[in-house]
């Protein structure tokens, strides 16, 4: 067992000889059964959805091995490492990986993918030093401007609450992000970046 969360239990061992983790959406008593069984199929489909596409490219996830839709579990390729969270709270890795994290979203988002869920717990980090991104759930395939600057801010949520002690944080992500750009993608880092600085301030004006 690796993870006992709200909505998931994550298991490691083999598939088929591979390492792998099996993670399986829990059932969560105080929903309706219904709309219980509807948000599983949901987030599963389209992490399984997004898995797949990414597997397509070059971009650094677990690829998906099995999934079951309607018992709601997913086998997927275990990464190596553990969670950027662990690193930052016991201060083993610098301050400029941030930079390659914003480089790892850009990547994301220029593909056309947003995460949903962006925080500390999500990003993985391996001995080598390499990013990759976990946890798709909450991903849109076709995401617009508003679902980008969602992603910078939710980090940038995380980073002020779990990790204040980092120096500059989201601004190292920022560097990365823009310093990144190659394509054609429909939204340019300088327009996320001004969608996330207007998603700040009406977070924090609102209080
Ligand atoms: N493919 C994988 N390889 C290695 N570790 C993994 C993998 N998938 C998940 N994990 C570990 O399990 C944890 C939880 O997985 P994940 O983030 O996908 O579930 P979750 O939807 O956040 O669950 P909950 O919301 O219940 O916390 C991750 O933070 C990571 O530590
Ligand atoms: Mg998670």
């Amino acid at each position: 067992m690796i993870h006992i969360g709200a909505e998931a239990r994550v298991t490691s061992g083999l598939w088929l000889g591979i390492p792998a983790v099996l993670k399986s959406r829990r059932r969560r008593g105080y929903r309706h059964m219904e709309l219980d069984a509807r948000l599983t199929k949901s987030r599963i489909t389209v992490e399984a959805k997004v898995l797949s596409r990414l597997q397509i490219t070059q971009f650094s996830a677990p690829r998906l091995l099995q999934i079951n839709h309607e018992e709601g579990w997913m086998v997927l390729s275990k990464l190596g490492g553990n969670p950027i969270y662990e690193s930052l709270v016991g201060d083993s890795i610098g301050e400029d990986y941030m930079f390659k994290i914003g480089e790892k979203i850009r990547e994301l988002h220029e593909l056309g993918l947003s995460h949903g869920d962006l925080t500390t717990h999500n990003i993985m980090i391996d001995g080598t030093g390499k990013i990759s991104l976990l946890d798709f759930g909450l991903s849109r395939i076709s995401a617009e401007l508003e679902h980008m600057g969602q992603d910078l801010q939710v980090l940038n949520e995380c980073l002020s609450a779990s990790h204040s002690e980092l120096e500059k944080g989201i601004e190292d992500v920022l560097i990365g992000y823009s310093e990144s750009s190659s394509t054609e993608s429909p939204y340019s880092p300088e327009s996320v970046i001004s969608r996330f600085n207007q998603i700040r301030n009406r977070v924090r004006y609102m209080g």
